[in-house]
C-alpha cells in the first residue's frame, strides 16, 4: 500500500491564455489531495472518494468505467472514474503492468472543479502512488508529463501543462507552451474565496476558443493576458504585493471580458477589494469556484465570510513541496 499527496494550486496570471501558448504563473498551495493505492489480485479498480466538499462515495468497476453503477451525480462519477482511470492506465503503462488492479482511496481538502486543481492533484498523486505500488519510481517531472496526458485526454485536448506541473513540483511555476520552470517566489498573503460552485473547464476553454475565432479583439485580449503574465512574473520576483494586486485586478477584468467570470466570482472579487485587498481575481477556468485575493490582514477573509456569495473563505500559503509519499 502506498499513500501519496499532491498540492492544489492557484493561478496568479494567465489561465485560459496559457492554452494558446501564452505564459501563465501559478502557485502551489497548502491544500492537498491524498491518494492511497493498494494492488488487487484482479484487474478491477475500486475508487473510494472522500472530499470535504462532497459526500463520500465508492465506485467499483471492471476495465470499462461505463459499467460503473453508482447513485451519485454524473460529474462526481466522471471525477472518480475519468481522471483516476486514466491515471491508473498511465501507471500500468509506466510500470509495464497492463493488468494491474487497485483499491484507490482519495481524500482531498481542495474544492472540486473550483480552479484550485483538484483534478490535477488527484491525478498526480494517483500516478505517483500507483507506480510506486508497482515498484516503479517516477521523477516529479515524469509524473507531471503523464498527468498532463491524463488531463489532455479527459478534457478533450483543452488543457495546459500548468496544473499538473505545479502540482507535481510544488512552489511557484511559469508555463509557456512546453516550457515549464520553477520560480523563486516569496510567500504571498493569499486569501481564497469559494462560492461553493464549479465550472466545466473543457466547456469554458471551448467558449474562449470560439470567441477568439469569432472576434479579433477577443484573440487580442488573450494576447494581452499573456503580456500581463510576463509583467506579473517580474513583479512577483520583486515581491511588490501592491503592484501584483493591481495586475491581478486587471487580469480578472480581461477574463471577465472573455465571459468566464460569474456573478458570484465578480461579487467575491469586489468584496475582497472593498475590504482593502491589494487585488483579487478568479483562479482557473472560472464559471464558478474560487477567487484569490492578496491581503496580509484579516479584513478580506472576514468580508468574504460575510459575503452571501462566498461559501468558504480561507488563507492559503505557497507550498514548496510537490508530490510526495505520506
Ligand atoms: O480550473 P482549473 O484549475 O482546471 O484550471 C483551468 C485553467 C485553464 O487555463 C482554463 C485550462 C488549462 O488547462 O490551463
Amino acid at each position: 500500500m502506498v499513500t501519496a499527496s499532491a498540492p492544489g494550486k492557484l493561478y496568479l496570471f494567465g489561465e485560459h491564455a496559457v492554452v494558446y501558448g501564452e505564459p501563465a504563473v501559478a502557485c502551489a498551495i497548502d491544500r492537498r489531495a491524498t491518494v492511497t493505492v493498494e494492488a488487487r489480485d484482479d484487474d478491477h479498480l475500486r475508487v473510494h472518494a472522500e472530499d470535504l466538499t462532497l459526500d463520500g462515495f465508492a465506485v467499483e468497476y471492471g476495465r470499462d468505467p461505463g459499467d460503473a453503477d453508482v447513485d451519485v451525480p454524473e460529474g462526481l462519477v466522471e471525477a472518480a472514474t475519468g481522471y483516476v482511470d486514466a491515471a491508473v492506465e498511465q501507471a500500468r503503462e509506466a510500470a509495464d503492468a497492463p493488468d494491474a488492479g487497485f483499491e484507490v482511496t482519495i481524500e482531498s481538502d481542495i474544492p472540486l472543479g473550483a480552479g484550485l486543481s483538484s483534478s490535477a492533484s488527484v491525478t498526480v498523486a494517483s500516478i505517483f502512488a500507483a507506480t510506486r505500488e508497482l515498484g516503479t519510481e517516477l521523477t516529479p517531472a515524469e509524473v507531471a508529463e503523464r498527468a498532463f496526458q491524463v488531463e489532455y485526454d479527459v478534457q478533450d485536448g483543452n488543457a495546459s501543462r500548468t496544473d499538473t506541473f505545479c502540482s507535481a513540483t510544488g512552489g511557484a511555476v511559469r508555463v509557456e507552451g512546453e516550457d515549464r520552470r520553477s520560480l523563486d517566489a516569496p510567500s504571498l498573503p493569499f486569501v481564497v474565496g469559494f462560492d461553493g460552485g464549479a465550472g466545466d473547464t473543457g466547456a469554458l476553454v471551448e467558449q474562449v476558443r470560439d470567441l477568439g475565432n469569432e472576434y479579433g479583439f477577443a484573440a487580442d485580449t488573450v494576447e494581452v493576458i499573456g503580456d500581463l503574465a510576463r509583467r506579473g512574473e517580474d513583479i512577483l520576483l520583486d515581491g511588490d504585493v501592491a503592484e501584483l494586486g493591481r495586475l491581478m485586478n486587471f487580469n480578472h477584468g480581461l477574463l471577465s471580458a472573455l465571459g468566464v467570470s460569474s456573478r458570484s466570482l465578480d461579487a467575491m472579487a469586489w468584496a475582497a477589494r472593498d475590504a482593502g485587498a491589494h487585488g483579487a481575481k478568479l483562479t482557473g477556468a472560472g464559471g464558478g469556484g474560487c477567487i484569490v485575493a492578496l491581503d496580509p490582514g484579516e479584513e478580506t477573509r472576514t468580508a468574504l465570510q460575510y459575503s452571501p456569495d462566498c461559501e468558504e473563505a480561507f488563507r492559503a500559503e505557497l507550498d514548496t513541496e510537490g508530490v510526495r509519499v505520506e
